[in-house]
């Protein structure tokens, strides 16, 4: 099966994912032998506090993207950011400054992991009155949603997007927290899945396997959606539920 990744700090030297292309490259390799041929490239995006400067991201993004064809000339690469939120990313969305992904309604944002339920629910809905599409990166993070079903449920129910990290999933029975991502991806909350690679070594960009337990548990129908079909109508602008 060949997947779409889309969350991952490939994109070299731009934040605290791959340093050079070298290691970028060798990242891109390891996801090209895992079966991934669609990319979004996610750098981070914190207001005022991003070490390239805006407008020159897309510029960045082509060249790599360039470097990438030269090698595997059947891996496709978008690019977005994840978007650190706080007041005045909206604006920023606004003008321009930030990447939605591939150029859609759809943002990836993430939160202070202590962020409260009140702050990331007022977000959501402060995004979707601004006609974005938001999805919640690593939804499993945050500390205000562990737990909490009915949270999950409010969300999703206001077409809020959720991605988890695909290496959340491995943990036994005893692991609390890869019980609860179990539970999520189970009862099928999970719509979009990213490796979040960051570097070839604690977060490097494995796949294979991680998805092959997906597919034990929620067959393949499940797993098609959330690591192709569901990616593929985001790049698209389309909506996920009809
Ligand atoms: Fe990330």
């Amino acid at each position: 099966m060949e997947f779409f990744d889309i969350h991952s700090h490939m994109l070299p030297g731009v934040d605290d994912g791959a340093e050079n292309l070298e290691e970028a490259m060798a990242m891109i390799d390891l996801a090209y032998n895992e079966g991934t041929r669609k990319l979004i490239l996610t750098p981070h995006y914190v207001r005022g506090g991003n070490d390239y400067k805006e407008n020159e991201l897309p510029g960045l993004f082509e060249n790599f993207r360039d470097e990438v064809s030269k090698v595997h000339p059947d891996m496709e690469l978008f690019l977005g950011n994840e978007i650190l939120y706080e007041e005045g990313v909206i604006s920023d969305l606004k003008e321009g400054l930030i990447q939605t992904i591939n150029n859609t309604k759809y943002v990836l944002v993430e939160f202070n992991i202590r962020t409260s339920y009140v702050q990331l629910y007022e977000a959501m809905q402060k995004l979707a009155n601004a006609r974005f599409r938001p999805i919640i990166a690593h939804v499993e993070r945050y500390r205000c949603l562990f737990k909490h079903i009915e949270r999950i449920e409010e969300l999703t129910r206001m077409e809020v997007l959720l991605q988890m990290n695909i290496s959340s999933v491995y943990g036994g029975l005893l692991d609390e927290n890869a019980r609860w991502c179990k539970k999520l991806v189970k009862e099928g909350y999970i719509s979009l899945f990213g490796t979040d690679a960051h570097d070839m070594e604690d977060r490097a960009p494995y796949i294979k396997e991680y998805a092959s337990w997906i597919e034990k548990k929620c067959g393949g129908d499940y797993l098609e959606s959330a690591f192709w079909d569901n990616p593929q109508k985001i790049i698209e602008n389309k909506y996920i539920i009809d």
